[in-house]
């Protein structure tokens, strides 16, 4: 079910690349314009490791989920930037484990919602809703967040890759934590975000990235360790998601365009950037 009060189609912009497009066509989406692939292809001989990691990190999606709902319990899931429909999407994969899972999708992309009214039609139980998550208040006050979420109970709150579209300036210890501090205890925060062991280096993908118009802050591992104290990592802790309960079995991707196949494998050269995250419980 889709919030039907919200516009179809709010100015997707076509002149600047957008996160949710630009990462889609990484994981084999057809969703997404020449000024989406013009931006990878132009960053990508810079920073190489962006085809793994982001495949990396859908991957990771996959077993955070199967973990939250066979494992944690968790029956009730807030994804914050959710991205592109793709396939094994966060309420298809927690189906999958817990059919009575609810699901809400946020995120600020328009072209998010157009496309979740297409795969949500007939779902009551999950939903998708424009926002942005920079404003928690007015997240947590969404009528359709209302509707499904209940915080007297344990919640599973995600922010898969998208810690590093929150800049300093957005204080994202205050984003990242209003929901989960609030919580249920036995709730659970899920999050990840592309991290550089290297300042300098992390610095010039910042600069890179945030010159497109997407908004970008490469961290190190310690500076995301820093905005998560009080809470207990599951284990493996935070880590680079690749080695997070990596599973040859669960269900592979799409496969990759053409125009991306060279640099797949980048990162079994290259750990310089990586895709760094985890899931954390609260007490
Ligand atoms: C790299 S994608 C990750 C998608 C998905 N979470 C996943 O892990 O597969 C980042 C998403 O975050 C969304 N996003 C970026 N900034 C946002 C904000 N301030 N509020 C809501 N969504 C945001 C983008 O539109 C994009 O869809």
């Amino acid at each position: 079910m889709v919030d039907d009060s919200q516009p179809e189609t709010t100015a997707i912009p076509f002149d600047v690349p957008t996160s949710a497009r630009a990462y889609g066509w990484m994981l084999g989406g057809k969703d997404n314009y020449d000024v989406d692939r013009s931006f990878l292809l132009t960053t990508l001989p810079d920073f190489p490791e962006c085809v793994d990691i982001a495949r990396q990190n859908r991957q990771f999606l996959f077993r955070a989920v199967r973990y939250l709902t066979q494992e944690a319990g968790i029956r009730q899931i807030l994804d914050m930037g959710c991205g592109l429909p793709t396939d094994n999407n966060v309420h298809q994969v927690a189906r999958r484990f817990a059919p009575d899972t609810r699901v809400v999708y946020v995120d600020i992309d328009p072209i998010v919602l157009a496309h979740g009214r297409a795969l949500l039609s007939d779902d009551a139980s999950t939903t998708v809703i424009t926002a942005d998550m920079r404003d928690q208040q007015s997240v947590l006050e969404h009528p359709e967040v209302r509707r499904l979420i209940d915080f007297g109970e344990p919640v599973g709150v995600l922010f898969l890759s998208v810690v590093h579209h929150l800049t300093d300036a957005d204080d994202p210890r205050r984003i990242l934590r209003t929901v989960i501090d609030g919580a249920a205890p036995g709730s659970h925060l899920g999050l990840s975000q592309v991290v550089s062991n290297d300042p300098a280096r992390g610095a010039e993908m910042t600069a890179h990235i945030s010159q497109s118009g997407i908004p970008w802050q490469t961290r190190t591992p310690a500076e995301l360790d820093g905005l998560l104290d009080g809470l207990e990592p599951v284990k493996p802790g935070l880590v680079n998601l690749a080695d997070w309960r990596p599973d040859p079995d669960q269900p592979p991707l799409a496969p990759v365009h053409p125009d991306l196949a060279p640099y797949i494998g980048a990162t079994r050269n290259s750990k310089g950037i990586y895709e760094y995250g985890g899931i954390l419980r609260k007490p």
